[in-house]
């Protein structure tokens, strides 16, 4: 799909993939949310970036990270901020999101963040918004999940130096997962060409490059990254998958697997997370995962997005 996330001076306008941002942009962006990023327990400062600005956050998918790191993004950032209650909605009643985005601009919002199951919403928002109005994907369908591949790079880079050297793991759902497709989107900008994917034959991708296992233990061998992918339990329902136990016998991280990776490896997973399933808590919540990493750095990379879309 040919993204018109750039403006006609070349300037990133709207934020909807990674898979066309040049490194620069990247990198500026990884370096903005360096400087936003707060250690845990320590005060968050306030910003006056976005003050006199509206920013209105549209779910139409559950969400407890993304949606309330963009909420605490926005505000850190002095702007004012609309969250759509969409069960009580007019796209309840029938109205398009072309004509809610109208509505909304309307009343002089700046800037959407929109999560949408179907394919393109992002994309035909920002086709139809104002000059001046910025989108942000916060999830589109299996396709694209921009800030959070950016905040698993910030995180990576928080530990890891070298990206051209690292050798990566992604393990679980990786056909039906946005979060893959971002996260590869976003090592490859970065040189990383070790990029291995285990799981499931169903559930392994045709569209992205890199080394295929359906034997896990295979491509943890020296993993510096290991990145686990919630299990979707309808996938199971559906027989795509075996079931919860058998999964958790052949995909699930332990103990026992996680030392196949090199000593010092990182555990990444997007969440929310199936304990027990896709990964143990003995794991989730030992020294090499960054779980609860990923969950700060998100609040930082979505105001470092905000704060660049809506630079003069
Ligand atoms: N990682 C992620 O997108 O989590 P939420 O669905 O809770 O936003």
């Amino acid at each position: 799909m040919t993204s018109s996330q750039f403006n006609a001076k070349g300037r990133l306008h709207h934020l909807l993939t990674l898979a066309d941002l040049p490194r620069d942009s990247l990198m500026a962006l990884l370096e903005r949310a360096a400087q936003f990023a707060v250690k845990p327990g320590a005060a968050a400062p306030r910003f006056d970036l976005l003050t006199g600005t509206t920013v209105a956050i549209l779910f139409f998918e559950p969400s407890t990270r993304t949606r309330t790191s963009f909420e605490l993004a926005a505000r850190r950032l002095g702007a004012e901020v609309i969250t759509l209650d969409l069960a009580f909605s007019s796209t309840m009643k029938g109205e398009s999101l072309v004509d809610s985005l109208y509505t909304l601009q309307a009343m002089n919002m700046d800037l959407f963040v929109v999560r949408h199951g179907e394919p393109g919403v992002p994309e035909t928002l920002a086709q139809h918004a104002l000059p001046h109005v910025h989108i942000i994907s916060a999830g589109e369908a299996h396709i694209s999940h921009p800030t959070q591949g950016l905040l698993d790079v910030l995180t990576i880079r928080q530990h890891k130096r070298d990206f051209e050297k690292l050798a990566v793991a992604i393990v679980g759902d990786i056909r039906h997962s946005r979060v893959a497709r971002s996260a590869v989107q976003a090592l490859a900008i970065l040189g990383t060409r070790d990029i291995r994917f285990a799981g499931p034959a169903e559930l392994l991708p045709d569209d992205l490059a890199g080394e295929k296992f359906t034997n896990m233990d295979k491509a943890l061998e020296g993993a510096d990254v290991v990145m686990m992918l919630r299990i979707q339990k309808e996938r199971m329902q559906a027989g795509l998958i075996p079931d919860e136990r058998e999964y958790s016998r052949r995909y699930g991280l332990d103990g026992a697997r996680l030392k196949l990776a090199k000593p010092g490896a990182i555990v990444m997973h997007p969440g929310p997370m199936n304990r027990g399933v896709e990964i143990t808590s003995e794991i989730a919540d030992g020294p090499q995962s960054v779980i609860r990493e990923q969950v700060g750095n998100g609040v930082a990379v979505r105001m470092a997005v905000m704060a660049m879309l809506m630079s003069k």
